[in-house]
């Protein structure tokens, strides 16, 4: 036999008596619950399952930017939902992006109970074309759905992928809609704006702007849907930091 909770002793409601009024209450297991359920359906990739803000180190980092990228972050999650925009997080690879965007859905769906939807865009493109073959047992409404209507989404990589008008109708398909319905949007990507600082040739070595990968309208929508955090191209790629821990590591066993 399921247990029931003992506090609310299986209702989901507790009474409270304030100031002579009675006030129905949530209860905590029904809140726990609730948790639980968002995070299973945040879809967050294994890999990154542990990422958080306190986990997100700051010593290796040279310069500011990275220190102003998570102040950035965290504040968005303390200020939600009295948020006016999304976060768009541009860098070179390796800097954390994806960290402090998973840690930021982490923390909404734990502090706030946000329901959040993790994809990357490159898997959702896959996954709509997928949609589109007659022995789907998926179409693409099903898909897209969650994409469209969930509270926050992250879309990790943006600009991944070759840009066909497919793409680019279907990116602007997700955004506009996003956009009417005032609904908040993470986005990671590798690729910069032309006016951004570079310190590092990193932008040198992109053959592409952000606007050119994806359109100089949808990226005209962006600067109004989200705020641009971005992390200076002259930060070291932390992969290779954790490379070089691993090897450590092994020499020490050698
Ligand atoms: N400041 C940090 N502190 C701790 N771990 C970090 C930090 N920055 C990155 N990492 C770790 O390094 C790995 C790479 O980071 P992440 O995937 O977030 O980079 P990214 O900027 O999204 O790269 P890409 O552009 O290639 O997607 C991850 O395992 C992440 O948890
Ligand atoms: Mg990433
Ligand atoms: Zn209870």
């Amino acid at each position: 036999m399921e247990e029931k909770c003992p506090v609310c002793r299986g209702t989901g409601w507790n009474v409270t008596v304030r100031n002579g009024i009675e006030f129905a209450e949530r209860c905590q297991c029904v809140q726990t619950q609730r948790k639980c359920d968002l995070m299973q359906q945040a879809r967050i990739p294994k890999r990154y399952a542990e990422c958080s803000f306190d986990n997100f180190k700051l010593e290796h980092w040279p310069d500011e930017s990275i220190q102003k990228a998570k102040r950035q972050v965290e504040y968005f999650v303390h200020a939600y939902p009295a948020v006016e925009s999304g976060i768009l997080l541009m860098g070179p690879p390796g800097t954390g992006k994806t960290h402090l965007a998973v840690a930021a859905i982490k923390s909404l769906i734990d502090q706030k109970e946000v329901g959040c939807v993790f994809y990357d865009f490159r898997d959702l493109l896959k996954t709509l074309q997928n949609s589109y073959a007659k022995e789907a047992d998926i179409s693409e409404l099903d898909v897209l759905q969650p994409v469209l209507t969930v509270e926050v989404l992250l879309l990790d990589e943006l600009g991944a992928s070759k840009i066909s008008s497919w793409v680019q109708d279907t990116l602007a398909h997700i955004l506009n809609y996003r956009y009417n319905e005032k609904l908040s949007t993470i986005i990671t990507s590798n690729w910069m704006d032309e006016e951004m600082k570079d310190t590092s040739g990193w932008l040198d070595k992109q053959e592409e702007t952000l606007d050119k990968r994806i359109g100089y309208r949808l990226r005209s929508r962006l600067y109004e849907m989200c705020e641009t955090v971005q992390i200076q191209p002259a930060c070291l790629d932390y992969r290779k930091i954790l490379h070089a821990k691993n090897k450590n590591r092994v020499a020490h066993l050698l």
